[in-house]
């Protein structure tokens, strides 16, 4: 008698697996460089205002880019720090454009590199949202991050924030080959991917 077992499925996570452990290596990698990229920006920042009064001259204009693309890269790793770390759970009243502004501030460098523009449009006077900031922008940076990697040649991706009634609409669109019907079902389940399979159809 032989019994055979199909593995496929089995490699698959244990591939799965081992690919989130070097994830989990080097996102601890990148807080620490942005941890230690915080003080030197701090001693820039301080210099820089420093300089300001001291320089004969108009030079306010790049003194002025200078302290805000500082200000932009300090909340950028802010931000990115603050995901990084695990934090206490807190359900409040929040702006869900802010939250969104900041997730694609953060993914901004990302998706430029890859040839990728990201529209905002969000709806003014928009109620506030019930929720925890930190959990919607690591949902909202996995589906930015999908909507990139599958625009390999660029495009734009297009964040629409609503009302709609009682409840806000936020929606996400891309310009890449779609997800398949029976795909769609699935979303949500774990070490379901797609990448390596052949495009399909829009
Ligand atoms: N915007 C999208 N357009 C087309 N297919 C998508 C999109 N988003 C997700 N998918 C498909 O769903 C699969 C699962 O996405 P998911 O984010 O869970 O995993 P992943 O992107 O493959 O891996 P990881 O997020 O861990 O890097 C993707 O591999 C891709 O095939
Ligand atoms: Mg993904």
């Amino acid at each position: 008698m032989m019994m055979l077992r199909d593995v496929t499925e089995r490699k698959e996570m244990e591939l799965q697996l081992r690919k989130s452990d070097t994830l989990n290596v080097v996102g601890e990698l990148a807080a620490g460089i942005a941890h230690e990229i915080r003080n030197p920006m701090t001693a820039l920042k301080g210099f820089i205002q420093l300089l300001q009064g001291s320089i004969d001259g108009d030079y306010s204009m790049y003194f002025n880019v200078i302290m805000s693309e500082l200000k932009r890269i300090e909340s950028i790793i802010t931000e990115f720090l603050v995901l990084a770390k695990p934090q206490a759970v807190q359900y409040k009243q929040n702006d869900i454009c802010k939250i969104m502004q900041d997730t694609i501030d953060l993914i901004s460098a990302q998706a430029m590199m890859h040839n990728v523009q990201i529209i905002a449009d969000f709806e003014r006077g928009l109620p506030p949202v019930y929720c925890e900031p930190n959990q919607l922008k690591q949902v909202f940076i996995n589906i930015l991050k999908n909507a990139i990697e599958v625009m390999p040649k660029g495009g734009d991706i297009t964040v629409r924030i609503t009302r709609a009634g009682c409840y806000v609409r936020i929606s996400i669109t891309d310009q890449g080959c779609g997800i398949p019907k029976d795909k769609i079902k699935k979303l949500g389940e774990r070490f379901i991917r797609r990448k390596n399979a052949a495009p399909a159809s829009a």
